[in-house]
């Protein structure tokens, strides 16, 4: 059990003007449930971090108290902090190893160790011998692991940073019942979850971050929900029962930029056919396993199929063959997780590097930087490491990253995974616009919200249902 306080709290990340969460006054009893909300950037990873005593006294200027039992989170290690992303926490090949990993680290004697990570593993219900390879393991399966990892420890306070965000929706179900049954009321509970409804049965207490700063509401989450929910709504949370935007194409169809036939990417699958049209707005979606990823990949030339073919923009040869240089001419991609894939060390970098490959001249990369920084609303983050943003951000930089070449195909896998209702709006409005520009966008999806506001044609792997349809309701004629 732990208590936790916070005083006038304040931070700032060194090398950055701005401060990423001011003027915090919270107190949390032992063995509250807190769902932690706030739109992308509010600092939500941050107070996190600090009641985690992960944030050093030379990594950045702090103001006010933070407290957790009365000390100093950096003194005692109380906290279990649990990450978005399973695989880069998981360092072990076999699962029960990986459990243990972090008891032997923290000087568990040797005989409590095993038991202790079978318990961890029940509380969780990880339904494998403790032998399993991680790699084998689902997304799903892997966070799961990673929470016994956490539980294992027995924190007093467990702290988990939208723990589903990366994970498709039976994943982000096997993580919540997970969390239902192994947290006990002898912990103190602060998730930070942007898909509210289904956090509810979890918590008891909702907790908002102000943009600026301080604490924009707080209390039973009925009572914050029904008396600030519109105003809550504006700032990028998903309050419950909120509409959405519909963007609907300005016009019909163009040519087909890529047409895959009889495409297979695994033997076990069958084969797909479709084709991605210049303004259309296409969502593949379909189950776990239905090779939905490594579809993008194919189909955005980075990976050959199995079987079939692949042909686009009139090209005779297939996409995966092409040079570089034509490729991010033609297809932009954007991955499932954004944050592992930038190379460089500053924003600014990152999207001149595709301009500079191609050997635009140097006032053309600039004036694309700048473009593209501006219209995805990065300006202030030019000069920040790409490795330093907040999920919202290093979404938005990902997609600015691939459309810096100017690609008439975007390929994108799960664009909105771990999104606030904010950037979300504004990453559909912003697909909206450039499918309405004449781009063709195709998006491998399992978000059903984000196929209703976009897509003009929805294409369902699931087997029983191979053939893409048209939505009735899309197009009126
Ligand atoms: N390690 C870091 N170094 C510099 N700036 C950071 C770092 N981590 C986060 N930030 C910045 O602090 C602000 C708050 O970020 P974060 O706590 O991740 O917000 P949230 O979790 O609410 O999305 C953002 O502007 C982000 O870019
Ligand atoms: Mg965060």
């Amino acid at each position: 059990m732990a208590e936790v306080v916070l005083r006038g709290f304040g931070w700032r990340h060194a090398g950055r003007r701005a401060w990423a969460i001011r003027g915090v006054d919270l107190r949390i009893r032992s063995g509250e449930r807190v769902l932690l909300l706030g739109p992308s950037g509010a600092g939500k990873s941050t107070l996190l971090a600090a009641l985690a005593g992960l944030l050093p006294e030379d990594s950045g200027e702090s103001e006010g108290t933070v407290t957790v039992d009365g000390r100093d989170p950096h003194a005692r290690e109380s906290a279990g902090l649990l990450f978005q992303d399973p695989q880069t926490q998981l360092v072990m090949a076999r699962s029960g190893d990986d459990v243990a990993f972090g008891l032997e680290n923290r000087g568990v004697p040797a005989g409590e160790i095993w038991p202790r990570v079978s318990d961890a593993l029940d509380r969780v219900g990880f339904p494998y011998p403790i032998t399993r390879p991680t790699h084998a393991l689902s997304g799903g399966e892997q966070q799961r692991l990673a929470l016994a990892g956490v539980l294992a420890l027995r924190p007093g306070l467990l702290l988990l940073d939208e723990p589903t965000a990366n994970l498709d929706p039976a994943g982000g179900t096997l993580i919540r019942e997970a969390i239902a049954r192994a947290v006990g009321r002898d912990t103190t509970l602060i998730l930070v979850e942007h898909r509210v409804e289904q956090a509810l049965p979890l918590i008891d207490r909702v907790v908002v971050l102000a943009p600026g700063g301080g604490v924009a509401a707080d209390g039973a989450p009925e009572v914050v929900f029904a008396g600030h929910g519109p105003a809550l709504a504006e700032q990028g949370v998903w309050v419950p029962g909120y509409p959405l935007p519909r963007h609907r194409a300005v016009a019909g169809p163009g040519d087909a930029l890529v047409r895959a036939q009889a495409v297979a990417v695994d033997r076990r699958l069958p084969p797909v056919r479709l084709e991605a049209r210049a303004g259309e707005a296409l969502a593949v979606t379909g189950p776990n396993g239905a090779g939905k990823s490594t579809l993008a990949l194919v189909l955005g030339g980075l990976l050959a199929p199995t079987s079939g073919t692949v042909t686009a923009f009139d090209d005779p040869s297939p996409p995966h063959r092409w040079r570089a240089a034509t490729l991010t001419r033609r297809i932009g991609s954007v991955f499932q997780a954004p944050e592992h894939q930038f190379v460089t060390s500053r924003v600014a970098d990152e999207l001149a590097l595709g301009p500079r490959r191609l050997r635009r001249p140097a006032a053309e990369v600039s004036a694309t930087v700048d473009e593209l920084l501006a219209r995805l609303r990065l300006t202030a983050l030019a000069e920040a490491n790409p490795y330093t943003l907040s999920g919202g951000e290093a979404r938005r930089l990902s997609v600015a990253t691939a459309l810096a070449t100017r690609p008439r195909l975007l390929v994108l896998d799960e664009p909105t995974f771990g999104q606030d209702r904010g950037t979300w709006i504004d990453l559909v409005a912003l697909l909206a616009r450039l499918r309405d520009e004449g781009h063709g966008i195709l998006a491998v999806t399992h978000d059903e919200a984000f196929a209703d506001s976009l897509a003009d044609r929805v294409h369902d792997l699931t087997p029983a249902l191979p053939h893409a349809h048209r939505r009735p309701d899309r197009r009126p004629a």
